[in-house]
């Protein structure tokens, strides 16, 4: 069984928060478990909840959408939220929620090992942007560590608000570029040391 596998058999008896108690299904994440870019979302709705899969409702078809807009399909992206279990009547997750569901987001960070990562909205934004604001933010990039973060409006808000949808229509547009100067940056091999130096530092070595 895969580390991953083995990570959603954790997250699906995990009982840190209460709000487990009223969940159909965790929803920890699905995609290609060496996917380049990984998106992160907010919380399971409705219908992943009773699914137990992310971003399979409206916004999800959005999403799909937004994909199928860079010629991705989400089998080749990896995608998740920043907690597993849906907030009861989808209210904002709760700090504690957050806190308690960090661990879980990191082993996933650690298995994949994205090179690009994409936040849905201002809850996975404040985890890599602290203190930006997603209206000033947007679609613009941070490296970090050899990775790019990239901050996405959320596409359920983005759904019905026509100036978003268009916003986040452009931004999507920015990644296959992103992307692939992401994996350079990954591929970028170390210059080689000029011979003459290289004598110099094995003497003194000797
Ligand atoms: N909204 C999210 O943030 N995540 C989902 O999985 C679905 C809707």
């Amino acid at each position: 069984m895969s580390a991953l596998t083995e990570l959603y058999k954790e997250i699906a008896v995990c009982h840190k928060c209460d709000i487990a108690r009223f969940r159909t299904k965790a929803v920890p994440g699905e995609g290609a478990e060496n996917a380049d870019i990984m998106f992160i979302g907010e919380a399971p709705g409705y219908h992943e909840d009773q699914q137990g899969r992310p971003f399979v409702g409206p916004a999800g078809k959005f999403l799909d959408d937004l994909l199928a807009s860079i010629h991705l399909r989400r089998q080749q992206v990896y995608i998740t939220n920043v907690i597993k279990t849906r907030p009861p009547n989808n209210r904002d997750p709760l700090p504690i929620e957050i806190a308690n569901c960090r661990p879980w987001l990191d082993r996933q960070l650690e298995l994949i090992h994205p090179r690009m990562i994409v936040t849905l909205g201002r809850y996975s934004m404040a985890m890599f942007f602290p203190g930006k604001s997603i209206s000033k933010i947007h679609g613009t990039v941070q490296k970090q560590d050899g990775v790019l973060y990239f901050a996405m409006y959320h596409p359920a808000a983005a759904l019905h608000q026509q100036s978003l949808r268009q916003a986040i229509q452009a931004d999507m547009l920015k990644i296959p570029a992103l992307l692939a100067e992401a994996k350079n940056m990954a591929e970028v091999k170390p210059e080689p040391v000029p011979q003459p130096q290289l004598q110099a530092q094995q003497l003194k070595m000797l």
